[in-house]
């Protein structure tokens, strides 16, 4: 008697272990995207390593790209259903349009982890249980970025060109509607305001894609407008536009403070090279790896940060945030 209710037992948890994990010889399988493959960071960092991780954990990953279109995301995912992965890794294209992607998910009763871009329409992230979101506090680069590039400007008095106190800048912002974009536009311009310097904006231009080449030609035409000389600070949301608008300031032969966020390796070489004033680490590792941890455990019915070290922020917005960390001329080498 003992022995048969400890083989039914048994018996009981294998089934549910291989329920539990779809696949036919129990390896994990989790469908994942990325928003766009010509995206520095995402392309050069997230998704390396989100399959290097992958391939260390034992479990199937596939990525495939959404470029830069929704409509393509919400066709990738209804595939990754029929093809019954255990668990959905999304990097939305459009911020506010993860209801139907949670739709979709609740549906087919799959966990998904959505990460870099964070839903922001209100109350989404309640309304199903087995959805979680990986990624950043958004301000906080902004903040970083702010307050690297305010002691720079205490400490360089030369860089007030035209001796007015204030700061005359061109911003190059990343996607509109982005929190990422949003919030590190608005913090690194609130940081001189709140060290009591005045700022001037002189230009300001977004693009969805956050893309070098954006950054080169807006660059380009500024340097070439009627207030190229009263630029005094080039503001970038990220590394990538920052090495576009570095390549069209060497062509027009000016060296203007400029700051990125990412720290990609080609930011920390222009670092070196004395091109680029300060970055931010955005810590594409550890967003990929918790990324995958939070969709294995999910995918096994497990507590969603068993085992881990990753911490969820609170009920309503259910996120793992990696922190940021300033990169500047003193301690880049230590990123490489
Ligand atoms: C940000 C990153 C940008 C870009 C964007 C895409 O976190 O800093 O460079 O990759 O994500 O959503
Ligand atoms: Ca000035």
């Amino acid at each position: 008697m003992k022995r048969t209710l400890l083989l039914s037992l048994v018996l009981l948890m294998a089934g549910t272990f291989l329920f539990a994990n779809g696949a036919e010889d129990g390896t994990i399988t989790v469908g994942s995207n990325i928003y766009s493959f010509q995206d520095n960071f995402m392309n050069g960092v997230i998704k390396p390593e989100l399959e290097s991780y992958a391939a260390a954990k034992g479990i199937k990953l596939e990525v495939v790209d959404s470029e830069g279109q929704q409509a393509k995301l919400n066709d990738q995912v209804d595939i990754f259903i029929t093809k019954k992965v255990d668990a959905l890794a999304i990097n939305l294209v459009d911020p506010a349009a993860a209801a139907a992607i949670i739709e979709k998910a609740k549906a087919a009763d799959i966990p998904l982890i959505l990460f870099n871009k964070e839903a922001t329409e209100a109350g989404v992230m309640g309304s199903y249980d087995k959805v979680w979101y990986v990624g950043t506090n958004s301000a906080e680069s902004g903040i970083i970025q702010g307050e690297m590039m305010v002691a720079d400007w205490k400490a360089n008095a030369d860089w007030d060109k035209n001796g007015d106190g204030k700061v005359q800048y061109v911003l190059l912002k990343g996607e509109p509607g982005h929190p990422d974009a949003e919030a590190r536009t608005l913090e690194s311009v609130k940081a001189f305001k709140d060290a009591g310097i005045g700022v001037e904006e002189l230009a300001l231009e977004a693009d969805p894609n956050w893309s070098t080449q954006h950054g080169n030609d807006k660059m380009a035409a500024w340097l070439t407008s009627g207030f190229a000389g009263d630029i005094e600070l080039v503001i970038c949301n990220n590394d990538g536009m920052a090495f576009g608008a570095i390549t069209a300031m060497k062509a027009a032969g000016v060296r203007l403070p400029i700051y990125g966020v990412d720290a990609l390796d080609q930011a920390l070489t222009h670092i070196q090279d004395g091109e680029l004033d300060g970055t931010v680490l955005n810590d594409g590792v550890n967003q990929a790896r918790a990324t995958l941890d939070l969709a294995i455990n999910a995918a096994k019915g497990m507590g969603i940060t068993d085992g881990t070290d990753w911490v969820i922020d609170g009920p309503a917005t259910k996120a793992v945030r990696v922190p940021y960390v300033a990169v500047t001329p003193d301690n880049y080498e230590d990123f490489r």
